[in-house]
């Protein structure tokens, strides 16, 4: 009886904490409906299945997905915010989501709408499920928010909604490019100290040393089309833009399961054999994707009219003949692209660990190559930032072989990546402790010099967080681009450089690789550069003639170089 009272206590006392920091949502809890909307024909009725208190919300008759509960907000523009809800489906669906969207009205009755939230493929065996995230509200005068609890693709499921909350995201300090900037330096960079001696009879006036980086040791890269690559298109100029631009490099869907056995049986390796072994040629380094897709779209025909048993040994041999024969060739492979979003295999084989077997499998054919999850809107968006790191800390706990988290980062046309929310959430999945690399960046925008400032606020943004260790490009020229010309960096059959590829080499070749020149007259024999990491060359000239060659590579230690000037 002691612990009854007391559990009751604590419950009032959290509800009173909640109404006390900065909620924004009124009848959260569901004990009554005021303050809440539902759109006709949906019904919205308080019910006493619940998740805490006396009562939740029961959503029924819903005719489209978005309708549900809703609640208008006041909201500060350009500010972040945190939200949460328990919802709980009542019917199932293939790849049944539960979300919580938010719709801003502008002051010109334009309307934007938010993916804040989401728990994906959700299953009625789960029961109240907590659905959290983050977004940002535009930069731009409001008129009026509302907070919207849907469930889709399927509008006619049921579900239920208690313990919701909206509230600005606390102690969230704005970032800015000159925190952008320090971070940058401050990992993406060592010192190199150098103390010089100069012999007897060597006037140090005449000394100069030039510091110069050759190449960058952090990954930055692309996915290409291996058809293109491999007809050497554009009179090789395609070709050479990958070898001169990129160090790393991803073959888009040549290594996809629908290219490689579209007929069942019928195998085609060679394509992507091909481009890979030509961009290896060139000391590119290539990742693998991907080694199955969960996403029913993307399933081969043939693959859904075969049996469950016979399909989970068809999957086993495709990932073994696949691994084998791309063995020593590949740095990384996504093992089953989107999980997060997707789980075709899995519910085909009502095994919900199926994606640990495949991780399983894939690790023990192959313990060299780093297994990653990939998956989208965990950083671009706030919807799906918690989901990707509890199944990260799942796989990485399960010990499988996950070696890395692979964050998408399709920018949707018409949003400006926001540094403060791509830092809030890559600091979230990075508490996994598994390395985060950019898979597939791409912005939209018409305007070129619109399209630089935003691939140049996305890169700052992800190159500056220090959990990022690589940054791959997903396509880069208008010919191929799969979002169309208007993301691309170069185009045209001269693959011309358009003002956004300007700024990305500007970024990757100038402003973020170290050139620098020392007259030991101006800088005294003991002097420090501080480089971007990578491999370096050194000029001494003496009296205006080289004087010492040689090369190192600079790391994450701070190097020091000792030399000796003589006559
Ligand atoms: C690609 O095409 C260019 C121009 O036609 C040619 O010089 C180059 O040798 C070709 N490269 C390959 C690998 O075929
Ligand atoms: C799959 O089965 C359907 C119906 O049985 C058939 O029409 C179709 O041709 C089959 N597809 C493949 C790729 O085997
Ligand atoms: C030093 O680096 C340059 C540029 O990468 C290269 O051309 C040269 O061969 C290297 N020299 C030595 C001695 O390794």
């Amino acid at each position: 009886m002691a612990s009854w009272t007391s559990c009751l206590f604590s419950l009032l006392l959290v509800g009173l904490i909640a109404e006390t920091a900065g909620e924004l949502l009124k009848s959260g809890g569901f004990e009554t409906l005021a303050g809440w909307a539902c759109p006709h024909p949906a019904q919205c009725t308080l019910t006493n299945d619940k998740h805490s208190g006396q009562h939740s919300v029961l959503v029924k008759g819903r005719h489209e997905t978005y309708q549900g509960p809703s609640q208008l907000v006041t909201l500060l523009p350009g500010h972040l915010y945190k939200i949460n809800a328990w919802m709980k489906l009542l019917n199932d669906h293939a790849d049944q989501n539960l979300l919580i969207n938010v719709g801003f009205q502008l002051t010109d009755d334009s309307h934007i709408y938010v993916a804040a939230a989401g728990h994906f493929d959700a299953k009625v065996s789960e029961g109240w499920v907590h659905v959290q995230g983050d977004f940002v509200a535009p930069h731009k005068p409001l008129k009026s928010t509302r907070i919207y609890f849907e469930s889709k693709p399927s509008a006619s499921v049921s579900f239920e909604v208690d313990d919701a909350s909206v509230t600005q995201a606390q102690h969230v300090t704005p970032v800015t490019t000159s925190y952008l900037n320090q971070q940058i330096d401050q990992h993406r960079k060592s010192n190199i100290h150098f103390n010089v001696q100069t012999a007897h009879g060597v006037h140090h006036n005449n000394v100069r040393i030039h510091v110069l980086q050759t190449k960058k040791s952090f990954p930055f890269g692309s996915s290409f089309n291996a058809g293109k690559y491999n007809a050497n298109a554009s009179h090789g100029r395609y070709q050479d833009f990958i070898h001169k631009h990129f160090n790393w490099a991803v073959p888009e869907n040549a290594l996809q399961w629908y290219t490689i056995e579209h007929q069942r049986n019928h195998m085609n390796y060679q394509t992507a054999l091909d481009a890979i072994h030509g961009v290896r040629q060139h000391g590119l380094k290539v990742r693998g994707h991907s080694l199955v897709w969960s996403a029913e779209k993307h399933v081969q025909n043939w693959q859904k009219n075969i049996s469950a048993h016979e399909l989970r040994h068809v999957v086993q041999l495709h990932i073994q003949q696949t691994m084998h024969k791309m063995r020593g060739l590949l740095e990384h492979w996504d093992v089953n692209n989107e999980i997060l979003h997707f789980q075709w295999y899995q519910d085909r084989f009502h095994d919900p660990d199926y994606n640990l077997e495949l991780f399983r499998l894939a690790h023990q054919i192959d313990p060299h190559v780093k297994l990653f999850l990939n998956d989208f809107d965990v950083v671009v968006r706030g919807d799906a930032t918690l989901e990707y790191l509890a199944q990260a800390k799942k796989y990485k706990a399960a010990n499988v072989g996950l070696s890395g988290m692979g964050v998408q980062c399709h920018f949707p046309e018409g949003l400006t990546p926001d540094a403060t929310a791509i830092k809030q959430r890559l600091d979230l999945l990075s508490t996994a402790g598994v390395p985060i690399w950019v898979t597939e960046l791409d912005v939209v925008a018409v305007d070129e010099n619109k399209r630089a400032d935003l691939y140049e606020a996305a890169l700052r943004a992800l190159y500056g967080h220090p959990a990022v260790q690589g940054i791959i490009f997903w396509g880069f020229w208008d010919q191929t681009h799969w979002r169309g010309p208007h993301a691309a960096l170069v185009k045209g059959e001269n693959l011309q450089l358009t003002a956004a590829g300007r700024r990305v080499l500007d970024l990757f070749e100038n402003q973020w690789m170290t050139d620098e020149s020392h007259d030991l007259s101006q800088s005294g024999n003991q002097f420090k550069v501080r480089g971007f990491h990578g491999d370096y060359e050194v000029n001494v000239y003496y009296q205006g003639k080289q004087h010492i060659k040689f090369n190192f590579s600079l790391g994450n230690q701070d190097e020091t170089i000792e030399l000796i000037v003589n006559p």
